[in-house]
C-alpha cells in the first residue's frame, strides 16, 4: 500500500502568473493499493456530490497517464481520498491530485520515473507548473514549463512568513476563470507585470517585507476575475489597513491571500469580525508555508502481481 500526503498550493502569487506557486500546510492524503481486479475509489462523504468515482476521477487519470507512460499497468486498484483541501476555491485541490496521484503511482510500480520526469508530467497534465510544482517540491517555486522539462528554483520562505487565507463558500472552476481573460494584453501591462515579478522574487528572498503590497499587485489576470469575488475592493483594502503585507487571488480564485509577518492572530481575528458582515460566510485561516511538499508516509510495494 502506498499513502502520500500532498499539500494545498496558491499560485500565481499576485504578478505570476502560471509560473509562482507555494505550498501550504494544508494536506489531503491519497492511499492507494492493488487489487485483483476493477477501479474502488473510496471519497468522503462530504465531497462525494462534486468527485467522480469512476475512471473520470481525476487521481485515477493522473495515475493513469504515468501507468501509461511507462506501460506498466497494475490490474485493479482501491484508491482512497482523505481531502482537506478545499475543492475550486484556488487552493491547488486539482493540483493535489495530480501531484499525489502520479507520485502514488510510480511508488507502487517501483519508481521508474525521476522526481523530474513527474514534475514535467504533472506540469503538462494541468497545464502550468506553478500549483503541480510546489504541491512535488515545496516551498516558493519558480516554473517555466518548456516543451520536453520543467526549469525552476525553490525558494525556502522564512517562518515569519505566514499565510492569512480567506477561503468563500463559492465555488470559481479553473476552466471558467480561464476562459474569461483576454488573448492579447497592451505593452504597459506586460512590463508592469515584469517590474513587480522581479521586486516580488527578489524582496521575498532578501526578507523585504515593505515592498510586497506594490509587489504583489498584477494586471495580467487579476482585473479580470476580480469582479467575480463580492466585496473585492472593501475587503482587499481592509486587509492593507489590518496588517497583512500586500493580498492576491490566490491561483485562480475565489479566494484571496495575505501575507503576514506579525500580529498574526490580531489581524485574523479583525479580518474575521470585518468579513462576519457579509453573506459569503468566509472561513479565514492562518497557514505556514510548507517547505518540504509531498511527502510519501508509506510505500509498500506489492510483491504480488495479479
Ligand atoms: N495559474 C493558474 C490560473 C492557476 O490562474 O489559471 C489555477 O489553475
Amino acid at each position: 500500500m502506498v499513502k502520500v500526503k500532498v499539500p494545498a498550493t496558491t499560485a500565481n502569487i499576485g504578478p505570476g502568473f502560471d509560473c509562482l506557486g507555494m505550498a501550504l500546510e494544508l494536506f489531503n492524503i491519497i492511499e492507494v493499493e492493488e487489487i485483483k481486479t476493477g477501479l474502488e475509489i473510496i471519497i468522503p462523504d462530504k465531497d462525494k456530490k462534486y468527485i467522480e468515482n469512476d475512471e473520470n476521477n481525476l487521481v485515477y487519470q493522473s495515475m493513469k497517464s504515468l501507468f501509461d507512460k511507462v506501460d506498466c499497468h497494475p490490474k485493479g486498484l482501491r484508491i482512497t481520498l482523505m481531502n482537506n483541501i478545499p475543492l475550486t476555491r484556488g487552493l491547488g485541490s486539482s493540483a493535489a491530485c495530480i501531484a499525489g496521484g502520479m507520485t502514488a503511482a510510480n511508488e507502487l510500480i517501483g519508481k521508474p520515473l525521476t522526481n523530474s520526469e513527474i514534475i514535467f508530467l504533472a506540469a503538462k497534465m494541468d497545464g502550468h507548473p506553478d500549483n503541480v510544482l510546489p504541491a512535488l517540491i515545496g516551498g516558493l517555486t519558480v516554473g517555466c514549463l518548456l516543451e520536453n522539462e520543467v526549469k525552476y528554483v525553490k525558494i525556502d520562505l522564512p517562518s515569519q512568513l505566514k499565510i492569512l487565507v480567506l477561503i468563500p463558500n463559492f465555488h470559481f472552476p479553473t476552466k471558467k476563470a480561464r476562459s474569461i481573460l483576454p488573448k492579447s494584453l497592451p505593452f504597459e501591462d506586460a512590463v508592469f507585470n515584469l517590474s513587480r515579478l522581479g521586486l516580488l522574487v527578489s524582496s521575498l528572498m532578501t526578507d523585504n517585507f515593505d515592498n510586497l503590497p506594490i509587489a504583489l499587485q498584477d494586471k495580467i489576470h487579476q482585473p479580470y476575475r476580480k469582479d467575480f469575488i463580492p466585496h473585492w475592493e472593501e475587503i482587499t483594502s481592509k486587509l492593507l489597513e489590518f496588517g497583512s503585507r500586500g493580498y492576491f487571488i490566490s491561483g485562480a480564485g475565489p479566494s484571496i491571500v495575505g501575507f503576514l509577518d506579525k500580529d498574526y492572530e490580531k489581524v485574523r481575528n479583525k479580518t474575521v469580525e470585518f468579513l462576519s458582515k457579509y453573506e459569503e460566510n468566509w472561513e479565514v485561516e492562518i497557514l505556514n508555508v510548507s517547505n518540504s511538499g509531498l511527502e510519501v508516509i508509506n510505500s509498500e510495494r506489492s510483491n504480488e502481481r495479479y
